[in-house]
């Protein structure tokens, strides 16, 4: 390959899926975890450089280094034999929903458009690279777009925008239309309205990427839309991201900081209701109430050669027991309509729904105005 001519690249693959879980869609099993963990061990230093296992809620997250480049056969494989083998301890112990996200029996090259969710990327290390990642569960693709458009183009966020050379010329979008198979790239700051005018529509537009000016990625969103895939109810698409921090790119501090102010997104209980987005530690991540409300848990690596370092469990800092508690708050506020809107989604972004069928049952009934 033509690689060898230059830096060495490392490629960080964060792949999830939801295969089961205890009790409901709370938990993965410790089981299904130690079972991908030793699968992912076993690889280090032939396949993989390095890897961790987590999870957030009843979502498998496994983060794995190399050097094969985003959309490898071989990495993808092994994420989809790893979910195949916890569906199955999952199918013995009968937890709930085995499998949910494998969409197909048969692997065929790239998980992409079976119902994992995929976040890479390919970078030339710096000398201290930090790499968050962030993983949701009870939510939707897009739930991304807001803390992204924050993060890269809000200087009420991110101070470095302004106080940063290197930050100072701003970020480049890219923005799939999920629904209609295209995407496209807007420059920050020139073009933020046109920009906002997009990734404000979440159930249309979804943020893939974000880019430096100068072209090195930034940040990795997973917009894979499970339902979509399908065709029928399947699951929620809960998303997962890679983001780089600090030396040329936003802080720790203000990656995470859109978080400190719970946002209202699509995907708590039957994907079919918002809620607040509450961001948790690692071991607090079981949605239970309401099936919810939604969570995001983030991690801090730094990296060196591909070695992992950490992580910073960055939620489980005190400073965010306020979000949680607002986050409860809005729960609360939002669960007061019941099935009314604005918490009930509206009919095309509900992921299961009884309205064709009594529409089909009322039709005689309804008269003419
Ligand atoms: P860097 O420019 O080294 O990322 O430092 C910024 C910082 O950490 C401020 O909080
Ligand atoms: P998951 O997508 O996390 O499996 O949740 C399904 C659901 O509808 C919970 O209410
Ligand atoms: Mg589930
Ligand atoms: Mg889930």
């Amino acid at each position: 390959m033509l690689k060898i001519y230059g830096k060495m690249k490392t490629t960080i693959s964060l792949i999830k899926a939801d295969i089961g879980s205890i009790g409901g869609h709370v938990k993965v099993h410790e089981k299904i975890m130690d079972m991908a963990r030793e699968k992912l061990r076993k690889e280090h230093g032939k396949l993989l450089i390095d890897s961790y296992v987590t999870r957030c809620g009843d979502d498998l997250e496994l983060l794995m280094t190399h050097t094969k480049g985003v959309n490898s056969e071989k990495i993808h494989k092994l994420a989809w034999d790893v979910f195949e083998e916890g569906a199955k301890i999952a199918k013995e112990l009968g937890l709930y929903g085995a499998g949910q996200d494998l969409l197909s029996d048969a692997f065929s090259g790239n998980v992409r458009g079976m119902g994992p969710g995929i976040a890479e990327m390919e970078i030339e290390e710096r000398p201290a690279e930090v790499v968050i990642a962030f993983m949701g569960d009870k939510t939707e693709a897009s739930a991304f777009n807001l803390p992204l458009f924050e993060i890269f183009a809000n200087p009420f966020n991110t101070a470095g925008l302004i106080l940063d050379p290197k930050l100072h010329d701003g970020f480049k979008f890219e923005v799939h239309d999920v629904k209609g198979s295209r995407k496209i790239i807007f420059d920050t700051p020139e073009e933020t309205y046109d920009l906002l005018s997009l990734i404000g529509l979440t159930d249309i537009y979804a943020i893939k990427r974000v880019y430096k000016k100068s072209g090195e990625i930034a940040a990795v969103a997973s917009t894979e839309k499970v339902n979509l895939i399908a065709g029928r109810y399947v699951g929620k698409d809960d998303p997962c991201m890679l983001i780089r921090a600090q030396s040329g790119y936003p802080a720790t501090g203000e990656v995470v900081e859109p978080f400190s102010k719970p946002f209202l997104i699509a995907g708590w209980m039957r994907g079919s209701h918002r809620g607040p987005l509450m961001p948790v530690s690692e071991k607090d991540a079981n949605p239970t109430r309401f099936d919810g409300p939604p969570r995001i848990i983030g991690l801090s690596f730094s990296l060196k050669k591909g070695k992992l370092t950490g992580p910073v469990d960055l939620f489980s800092d005190v400073s965010f027991d306020e979000a949680r508690r607002k986050a409860n708050e809005l729960a609360y506020y939002m669960r007061r309509h019941g099935p009314f809107q604005p918490h009930l989604l509206p009919p095309g972004e509900m992921e299961y729904t009884t309205l064709p069928q009594i529409l089909k049952k009322l039709e005689d009934r309804f008269e003419k105005l």
